[in-house]
């Protein structure tokens, strides 16, 4: 009886979900917290793990992602994904009116909207259920990106109400808000990586990352804004977008004149001004706006040329630029030691913000524009964050000017920089005394995602730093109160919170501490992969290239890494140290409520690419129900669950040790006694 009742609260926790996820995205009006969002989330996770028979592919814990694709696979667009004509001045929208208007004969009425600078997307329904999601590509073709798509919240995976066309499909773009890039960019450029140069490239890099999991933390937005298939919904663009909205996709708002039927063109220039105004408030990036045809009829008879639709036209923005003169060229060293080259500029302004800094990104970019300290130069708002240098005004160049002289020595710590073969970056090597970069692993290892101690903050470490205090993070656990007191801003209060946070950071569990002591490319998801799979730091020391790249999602550049950083005596001693501290350096396996004994002493290998789970989910419930997960087949193993593309040779083995080789559904049927 009891999988009677998980079935009924599978479902019954899959419509409240889903309803909580329209209000939030469709009608701006949540009815619940994040948090006990997340906790039903929880629940419904928990109950799909154990009873894999119910769990539904458009159930909304796929947001949390876990899918993986090695390779994308290409597949046909139905429909061809066409590009539309561009126009920069108002006269060929003039045109564009007259041509419309000559063949329909009477006044026609347009629709106006943004044109989103994002990710180009067409996602299909069938019953009211995501079936696939396909990029652009070269529009006859594209990349299926369903996995990755599914966890973006804000594009539903099972439609709203009933009416709907049995199979259609929707386009529109994906994009990051630009309030997540920034943020991103702090996080890198914390971190000492190179800064993403848009937010629309950035998506596209996001969106064909091999791990979904990593997708669904990474906040990607949508506006979806054109219905497409065999049965219209409508007979007009705007009314179809209407009914796009009824059924939870997120279509322009009217409220926010993001769209708007337009009937001459002094509405259409009124409504492009209006933009042309407001664009710097928006939270995401555009780069004009769309003018379409409203009446579907009318779209047909104008058709289509080889490229792009007769019934619609872009019309494109100018990218705001300003000169300005370049005062000085500095260089800031990151956490990792990689050098940014920065121009400090003479004040200027742009789209609505003052500029007094652009990045210079890297020394092959300063030696490509030839800029020089004197120059006069073009800025530009690349990806409208990070305003870019475009190119110098040659004519206004001083005449002692001197060719740019990259640095040779590290601006902090006066290190030979080195430059690894390949690579942009110029790094200080002198990771253990240069001050920025001991500055900035500890910043790192305190920070909310790592040890998260109370009580310490960037501003306090550099000032425990200065005082000679700190050298490296194992010294914030020898901090007392003595010590403390005399600093600036540093009561009795704050000073005991400190201690008290230090001491409390012992307890944080062990994937954590692993995150926070700054392997490089070992950010938090590679971190929990790892705690996971090794079990104890000892373990991850020993652990050999070929048992690394073992893990799923661990590749060489990983791999590498982490060698590295434990082949240094250094990293050594100071492990050893904290490990002396009392920090958690192995994994404290959790109970759960669900689990149970059904596999106990059975020993599983998973292979291939399955449809209802991810390799990992298939690992998770062999062990939450007493069953074991080994890496490889042996005269041990008692199953071989075979996904699609599981290798010949494999099932060779299997069978040639007379091992036992089950499907996925072999499996779920097992679970079920
Ligand atoms: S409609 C047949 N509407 O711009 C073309 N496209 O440069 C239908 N885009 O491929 C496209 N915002 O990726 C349309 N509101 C909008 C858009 C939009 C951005 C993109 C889209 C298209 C590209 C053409």
């Amino acid at each position: 009886m009891q999988v009677e009742i998980a079935r009924e609260k599978i479902a019954q926790l899959m419509k409240e979900l889903n309803q909580h996820n329209y209000n939030y995205y469709q009608e701006d009006a949540p009815t619940i917290s994040d948090y006990d969002f997340d906790q039903l989330l929880k629940e419904l996770q928990e109950l799909e793990q154990q009873f894999p028979q119910f769990a539904d592919e458009n159930s909304p814990t796929k947001r949390v992602g876990g899918d993986i694709t090695k390779k994308f696979d290409t597949v046909e667009h139905r429909y061809p994904m066409l590009s539309l004509g561009n126009s920069y001045n108002r006269e060929d929208l003039t045109d564009f009116d007259e041509r419309v208007q000559k063949l329909a004969g009477r006044p026609v009425e347009y629709v106006c909207e943004l044109k989103y600078d994002g990710v180009a997307i067409g996602i299909s329904y069938k019953n009211g259920k995501l079936e696939r999601a396909v990029t652009r590509g070269d529009g006859s073709k594209g990349d299926d990106i369903t996995a990755n798509v599914k966890t973006i919240r804000s594009i539903p995976l099972q439609l709203q109400g009933s009416d709907y066309p049995a199979d259609f499909e929707i386009r529109g773009e994906i994009f990051y808000p630009l309030s997540v890039f920034a943020k991103i960019n702090e996080e890198r450029e914390k971190e000492g990586e190179a800064l993403l140069a848009n937010p629309r490239n950035a998506a596209s890099g996001t969106l064909k990352m091999q791990d979904s999991a990593v997708v669904a933390q990474r906040k990607l937005d949508s506006y979806l804004y054109y219905m497409l298939g065999d049965h219209k919904v409508a007979s007009q663009h705007f009314e179809s977008l209407d009914i796009a909205r009824k059924l939870g996709f997120k279509a322009p708002p009217k409220e926010k004149n993001m769209i708007a039927k337009c009937n001459s063109i002094d509405e259409i220039f009124e409504f492009i001004d209006y933009w042309e105004d407001h664009r710097n408030e928006l939270d995401f990036e555009i780069d004009g706006i769309v003018i379409k045809v409203n009446d579907y009829h009318l779209q047909e008879e104008l058709g289509y040329t080889a490229k792009s639709p007769r019934w619609a036209i872009a019309y494109k923005y100018k990218t705001a630029q300003a000169r300005t003169i370049l005062n000085e060229i500095t260089y800031q060293v990151g956490r990792t030691g990689a050098i940014t080259p920065v121009a400090n500029l003479q004040p200027v302004l742009l789209a609505g913000t003052t500029v007094k800094r652009a990045s210079l990104h890297n020394a092959d970019q300063i030696e490509k524009l030839d800029v020089r300290e004197g120059d006069t130069v073009l800025v530009e708002k690349g990806g409208e964050i990070i305003p870019k240098i475009v190119g110098v005004d040659l004519s206004e160049r001083p005449e002692n000017s001197e060719p740019n002289q990259y640095i040779e020595h590290c601006p902090e710590c006066s290190n030979e920089l080195r430059r690894i073969e390949g690579e942009a970056q110029h790094y200080c090597p002198n990771e253990w005394s240069c001050p920025p970069q001991i500055k900035g692993k500890m910043a790192h290892f305190i920070s909310r995602k790592a040890m998260d101690i109370d009580g310490l903050g960037e501003e306090t470490v550099q000032q425990l730093y200065d005082a000679g205090l700190v050298q490296n993070i194992a010294d914030i656990y020898e901090l007392s109160k003595d010590q403390l007191l005399p600093l600036e801003r540093m009561a009795e209060k704050s000073a005991n919170n400190l201690i008290a946070g230090v001491e409390a950071s012992k307890q944080i569990p062990f994937e954590r501490v692993l995150f926070a002591i700054g392997i490089r490319f070992v950010g938090e998801t590679v971190a929990k992969k790892l705690a996971k799979y090794f079990k104890s730091i000892k373990a991850i020391q020993q652990a050999s290239f070929e048992e690394l790249v073992a893990v799923d999602e661990i590749g060489d550049k990983i791999a590498e890494s982490v060698i590295h950083f434990f082949e240094e005596e250094k990293n050594q001693q100071l492990i050893e140290s904290l490990l002396a501290k009392g920090l958690q350096f192995e994994l404290i396996e959790t109970e759960d409520e669900y689990a149970t004994d059904i596999l106990e002493g059975a020993t599983f290998v998973v292979s291939g690419v399955f449809e209802k789970f991810s390799r990992d989910e298939l690992k998770q419930a062999i062990e939450q129900n007493g069953g074991k997960n080994v890496g490889s087949l042996s005269a041990k193993t008692n199953y071989l669950i075979a996904g699609d593309k599981m290798g010949p040779a494999k099932k060779e083995k299997a069978e040639k040790l007379g091992i036992q080789i089950v499907s996925e559904d072999d499996f779920i049927q097992m679970l079920q006694g």
